[in-house]
């Protein structure tokens, strides 16, 4: 079986006279793997030394007998209380001077010295205890690095361990200097010494100094996790190494931390991101109990982007989450819905989190597969369902390759820091942007890899670039030689590695592609616009305008703003959008970029979207309205049917061509 349905588990938090019926009734529900311990370190480890196994050693056999794999956890997202009074500088450190109290989770400092030391040894006691297990399948290396914002310290050990990693990147004072433009306002710098975290200024602190910092934290990260990886291998052969990333989350570079492991896996909690994440009232109450169409999948596109094999969904909300402002339920059907789209994108494994809701502390009110009187919740039945769903579609057409699609969107973690720390206007938002060019290619039917920057382009038809500040110097030639039309968003090539102006003005080393000037930049309010005229159409454009000056006459003005400065210009198969503009107008101009690519976009009906995996095409029903699937006809439907209910599901085979 290439799919696999999982679950979360938590055998500390219930009677040992329950594990055996849950393992029994997890294996008759259809699940395959349960990942276990991710935050039992207090009992594993009551007191310094003290090491309790036999609960765990219990609580693995009993899993095993049933024939479920374990995925087994590094506890090392929560250290007990005895860890933090044992040395001074686990806690982390808040840009206030604060420390970062006991009493929930993520509290430890990546920069930490003893942590560091105490994780190396509780992640070896657990890889020679259980690293040949035979029922441990996977570990998972701590939990959701960064929640909670715990990816930046302005701690002691992290100041001190950010001067090292400065002198590693710049060598002398002086080059650091230069690069930064401490001339500015007297800032400059004798020693690295005399560095400290860019916290506590007047006014803003220089924005090459923040970027820095943000850079040194997010290889702290990677650092953190290579450390687990290194002990945990060779106790561990032939087992696979993953983490659970977060939805949407920016605040460290994942590529180099996935590229130590061998799978990505995500947790998908589309109904409680859809409420945290930059969404207006209008769309969150559109979207209110399916969650955003698109947002699930641009998660599995990027986590199957950086993932060696097939990327897991870790925890997949089953009901109501309990940590957004407002938690509404998912209507009947979605808890399949999202099971059957990570599929569609390459997923491996969904596994839900958790089994059973939990009667006590935090998160009492986030449902689970089970309720908290043990009866079955609606996403259980929804799980069993998949479950026996996957048996059906594997019978029928066997495991199912990776995707592949023909557009990619260049996807970029610096990008978003620097346009956090220099925004010029305060809604220019990375991810939002990212995100709004992504779903418009999913709304116009296209299957699209999110992709790094340094990701090879053969192959792809189309490539979307959303704002990308810092252009590697090799990126123009690689793309001129994919052959691919290709979009950039505003901003591009904007700024240096070090975070200055080009000199020949932005977009720097995108000249070589496109012959123009960026002579000046203006960022707009929220309640402010500018017309675009596009042919005989118009839109509008929002946040951000880029004034462009032609270089020479093979630049052509595609589109214009009111005022007359270009929007949209464009050089053979390469175009650039001047500013940030509305849904329509953004359709408009991808659609017609996919047409020169060779594709067949197709407007969708709201809440339709498809994707194909494996010779099946799987189709999904996010409105609430019947839809009747474009092109189905003389399709062989292993689940559903071409007229497709609200929260439907449809895998079919298309009928072969001619
Ligand atoms: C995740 C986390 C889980 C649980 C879950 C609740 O962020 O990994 O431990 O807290 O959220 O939705």
């Amino acid at each position: 079986m290439s799919l696999r349905l999982g679950v979360c588990y938590y055998p500390e938090h219930w009677p040992k006279a329950m594990w055996e019926s849950d393992a029994r009734r997890m294996k008759a529900l259809g699940i395959k793997q349960v990942r276990i311990g991710e935050f039992a370190w207090s009992r594993i480890e009551p007191s310094p030394g003290d090491l309790r196994w036999d609960w765990l050693d219990r609580a693995i056999e009993v899993l095993a007998s049933h024939g479920l794999e374990v995925v087994m956890c590094t506890p090392t997202a929560t250290p007990p209380k005895w860890l933090i009074d044992r040395h001074d500088d686990v806690l982390a450190v808040d840009a206030n001077g604060r420390e970062r109290a006991f009493g929930s989770r993520r509290h430890y400092d990546f920069s930490s010295d003893s942590y560091y030391e105490e994780s190396q040894r509780i992640v070896r006691l657990l890889g020679e205890r259980y690293g040949q297990h035979p029922a441990v399948t996977a570990w998972q290396l701590d939990n959701e690095y960064g929640c909670h914002q715990t990816v930046v310290s302005y701690s002691p050990s992290a100041q001190r361990r950010f001067r090292q990693w400065l002198r590693q990147r710049y060598g002398s004072i002086d080059a650091l200097n230069t690069a930064w433009g401490t001339v500015f306002w007297s800032m400059e710098y004798r020693s690295f010494d005399e560095i400290d975290a860019p916290v506590g200024t007047v006014t803003e602190a220089h924005p090459s100094h923040r970027l820095d910092y943000r850079r040194f934290a997010s290889d702290e990260v990677v650092r953190y996790n290579r450390m687990q990886v290194e002990i945990l291998r060779p106790l561990s052969p032939g087992r696979l190494m993953v983490h659970n990333f977060m939805q949407m989350f920016l605040e460290f570079d994942h590529y180099p931390v996935a590229a130590d492991l061998d799978v990505a896996t995500w947790d998908s909690y589309p109904l409680g991101a859809l409420e945290v994440m930059w969404y207006d009232a209008e769309t969150k109450a559109r979207w209110l109990r399916t969650g955003h169409p698109d947002f699930a999948s641009f998660n599995h596109d990027l986590y199957r982007g950086m993932s060696a094999q097939p990327f897991w969904v870790m925890e997949q909300q089953p009901g109501p989450v309990n940590w957004a402002h407002w938690n509404p339920a998912p209507l009947p059907g979605m808890v399949r819905l999202w099971s059957w789209e990570a599929f569609s994108h390459g997923a491996g494994c969904v596994s839900y989190f958790r089994w059973r809701q939990c009667p006590f502390a935090q998160e009492q009110l986030h449902a689970g597969l089970n309720r908290p009187d043990n009866r079955l919740d609606v996403g259980g039945t929804e799980a069993e369902r998949v479950a026996q769903e996957i048996i059906a579609v594997e019978n029928a057409n066997g495991a199912l390759a990776q995707p592949r699609g023909k557009v990619a969107l260049l996807f970029d973690y610096d990008a978003k820091w620097l346009f956090e720390i220099h925004f010029q206007g305060i809604d220019f938002e990375y991810a939002h942007f990212a995100f709004d060019y992504y779903s418009t290619l999913r709304s116009l039917g296209l299957d699209v890899d999110i992709v790094p920057l340094n990701a090879d382009l053969q192959g792809y038809a189309m490539i979307v670039v959303p704002p990308l500040p810092i252009v590697p110097d090799d990126l123009p030639g690689r793309i001129a030689d994919s052959g691919a039309q290709v979009v950039f968003g505003p901003r591009s090539g904007s700024k240096t590695k070090s975070l200055q102006i080009p000199s020949t003005l932005p977009p720097g080393p995108l000249q070589q592609l496109l012959p123009m000037r960026v002579w000046r930049v203006e960022s707009m309010r929220p309640n402010v616009s500018e017309t675009v005229r596009f042919g005989t159409e118009e839109g509008q454009a929002r946040y951000w305008r880029d004034l462009i000056e032609a270089d020479d006459d093979g630049l052509q003005t595609i589109a214009t703003f009111g005022d007359g400065h270009p929007a949209i210009v464009q050089k053979e198969r390469a175009h650039y959008l001047a500013g940030i503009f509305d849904a329509g107008l953004t359709t408009r101009y991808f659609e017609q970029v996919a047409r020169a690519a060779g594709l067949t976009p197709q407007r969708l009906p709201e809440g339709l979207r498809l994707q194909q995996r494996g010779g099946l095409q799987f189709a999904f029903n996010y409105s609430d309205a019947p839809i009747t699937l474009p092109h189905a006809e003389g399709a062989q439907f292993l689940v559903g049917q071409a007229a497709l209910e609200p929260q439907g599901v449809a895998i079919y085979r298309p009928r072969t061509q001619g």
